[in-house]
């Protein structure tokens, strides 16, 4: 027997506002027909082809990945595409874009300056054996608990979630931020990765982790469960430790020979389609 379809009417106020257009920012409404399932994406692109053309919003990959449809819901940062319409309300929602960035127009924020933040702080595995690293002989050796210290961080899909909650970017508009400085500590605990004093420069700056005074609100935001105040926290502490000079200095880690494929063909059966078989 088919199943009875209900659809329910929620009424979205979204906010609109073009800064090259308009005075002031306004808030429209609109009512959306809305079934079990929907997201709020979906209610933003019913409106856009059945009554207002011109709504202003951002996605790509509608599966929570890309990171591009961060907006204010119900006066909480959240992904658009991730967030079913009927778990948040059942007559109505706001939609608002993220504070704390610049607004492109109406739920379009500009993300462009902390990608360049993101970009400054060299987030990527840097190591000093150039020679080995532009043409590898071994591989880099590394146990599932120094994997485990810096594997969620690198869940995050930059959605900007974390910034708009962020009560200190809301007043220092020149602090790194929960993103970077995340990712940060990502790439300075990652066993394989030999430049953490680079990048700690930019962390002890005025506008570094000393300036988080750990609302925790980043962590509550991210929709991808990632906790920017512990790694915030995390590196506060390795700061401290360093100035006393008691921090641990982790060891780069070192090459191990690729076992040779006969011991390792014995121990591990790989399945017939495998490359490496
Ligand atoms: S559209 Fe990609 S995360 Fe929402």
């Amino acid at each position: 027997m088919e199943e009875k379809v209900t659809t329910t009417n929620i009424i979205f106020y979204v906010r609109r506002f073009d800064p090259e257009k308009d005075a002031s920012p306004r808030q429209e409404q609109y009512t959306v027909p809305v079934e079990k399932g929907m997201t709020v994406l979906d209610g933003l692109h019913y409106i856009k082809q059945t009554q207002d053309a011109s709504l202003g919003f951002r996605f790509s990959c509608r599966m929570g990945v890309c990171g591009s449809c961060g907006m204010m819901i119900n006066g909480k940062p959240g992904l658009a595409c991730n967030t079913q319409i009927l778990d948040v309300t059942q007559s109505a929602l706001t939609v608002a874009p993220l504070p704390n960035f610049n607004l492109i127009r109406d739920l379009a924020p500009d993300l462009v300056p902390m990608f360049g933040v993101h970009q400054n702080i060299q987030p990527y595995i840097q190591r000093s054996d150039t020679a080995e690293r532009e043409d590898p002989s071994m591989e880099y050796f590394q146990t599932p608990h120094q994997l485990e210290e810096y594997l969620q961080f690198t869940y995050c899909i930059k959605c900007g979630c974390c910034m708009a909650a962020c009560p200190t970017m809301a007043t220092d508009r020149e602090y790194l931020g929960p993103m970077p400085l995340t990712q940060i500590y990502r790439y300075n605990t990652d066993s394989r990765d030999d430049a953490g004093d680079v990048r700690k420069k930019f962390v002890s700056e005025s506008h570094g982790v000393f300036n988080c005074h750990y609302a925790g609100e980043c962590s509550a935001a991210c929709p991808k469960g990632v906790d920017p105040a512990r790694a915030i926290q995390l590196m506060k502490k390795d700061l401290v430790l360093g100035y006393f000079g008691l921090a641990k200095h982790g060891k780069c880690a070192h090459l191990h020979k690729k076992p040779d494929k006969a011991s390792w063909k014995a121990k591990i059966e790989v399945p017939a389609h495998t490359v490496g078989k």
